[in-house]
């Protein structure tokens, strides 16, 4: 059996559509509901910094619905179902892998960069990625083999990326997105330190080491971090700790801008491979010519 993609595609951006007009009235809700104690409705989930609203979970309950209504025969992986014991193994079925609200941080504080993350996985890869930032109104979009895609404002669908890719030859020349996710604990917070301190400059090398980059960035949502690199304003993204709902999109999207992803895939597979900090500089400094993308991910 084969799916029709082009057909998902479009249901998968009209459900985006729907749900950021939720994201964005819940954020209205959320903002005014700030300056009152009684009133809040923010939750945490393992930490203080891992956060959860109504929203996210209502938007969750929206896609899920309207995805059971056009394909009840599909499966479904999404961020909130999963936090409330919903976890469905990975079969060769076609799989939406969601993320309601990625960036949930920012949507709680109003700061304008959070996504619908809407992923399909077919034959346990993904294969079409729906990315959209209903405050921005930036719609991202991408089918494995047929390219990526940026609409701003309802306008025409650009390619991806919007210009010629950069020839770097050095991590001095880049611009580069780091997340510190919501895993704070000692090993944690030590080691995305310590590569954040490499990224923006090695103390005993300084700039004649020749590796410290431009600057570094943090959109907080890993999508909207992937989607940057396709549309080619980040030279590179890495991170600790993604969940498949981030990167499921994202992976598709950036793959089909020419970026090379490397560490997310391992999200898909049975066991998880970490390589060393040294790899991804040694990845932008050699072999790589431009766009590169490493999200590392971990396996909790
Ligand atoms: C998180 C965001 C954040 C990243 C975390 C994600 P959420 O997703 O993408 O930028 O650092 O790893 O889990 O919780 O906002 O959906």
């Amino acid at each position: 059996t084969s799916i029709d993609l082009a057909s998902i595609l479009e249901f998968t951006i009209s459900l985006a559509r729907d749900a950021g007009d939720l994201i964005l009235e819940g954020s209205e809700a959320i903002q005014r509901a700030a300056g009152d104690e009684s009133q809040s409705t923010v939750g945490e989930k393992k930490n203080s910094v891992d956060l959860v609203t109504e929203y996210d979970v209502r938007v969750e309950e929206l896609v899920k619905k309207k995805i059971f209504e056009r394909y009840p025969n599909f499966k479904f992986i999404g961020e909130e179902s999963y936090s409330a014991g919903s976890r469905p193994p990975l079969t060769d079925e076609p799989t939406f892998c969601v993320d309601p609200i990625d960036g949930t941080t920012n949507f709680v504080h109003g700061f304008p960069f959070a996504c619908i993350s809407l992923g399909l996985i077919y034959k346990r890869r993904p294969v079409l990625g729906v990315i959209y930032n209903p405050f921005l109104n930036h719609l991202y979009h991408g089918i494995k083999g047929h390219g990526s895609f940026l609409i701003r404002n309802n306008g025409e669908p650009k390619r991806l990326p919007l210009y010629p890719p950069k020839h770097l030859t050095s991590l001095s020349q880049a611009v580069l997105a780091v997340e510190w996710g919501s895993d704070r604990g000692s090993t944690a917070i030590t080691s995305k330190g310590s590569s954040f301190m490499r990224l923006a400059g090695d103390p005993a090398k300084g700039v004649e080491g020749g590796r410290m980059a431009h600057s570094l960035r943090s959109m907080g949502s890993a999508a909207l971090n992937y989607a940057m690199v396709a549309q080619g304003g980040l030279d590179m993204y890495w991170q600790i700790g993604c969940w498949p709902w981030d990167v499921c999109a994202g992976i598709v999207i950036a793959e089909e801008a020419g970026c090379v992803v490397t560490g997310s895939q391992a999200v898909f597979a049975a066991s998880v491979a970490t390589p060393a900090f040294g790899d991804v500089t040694e990845e932008i400094l050699t072999g790589r010519k431009y766009l590169v993308v490493r999200a590392i991910a971990d396996t909790n």
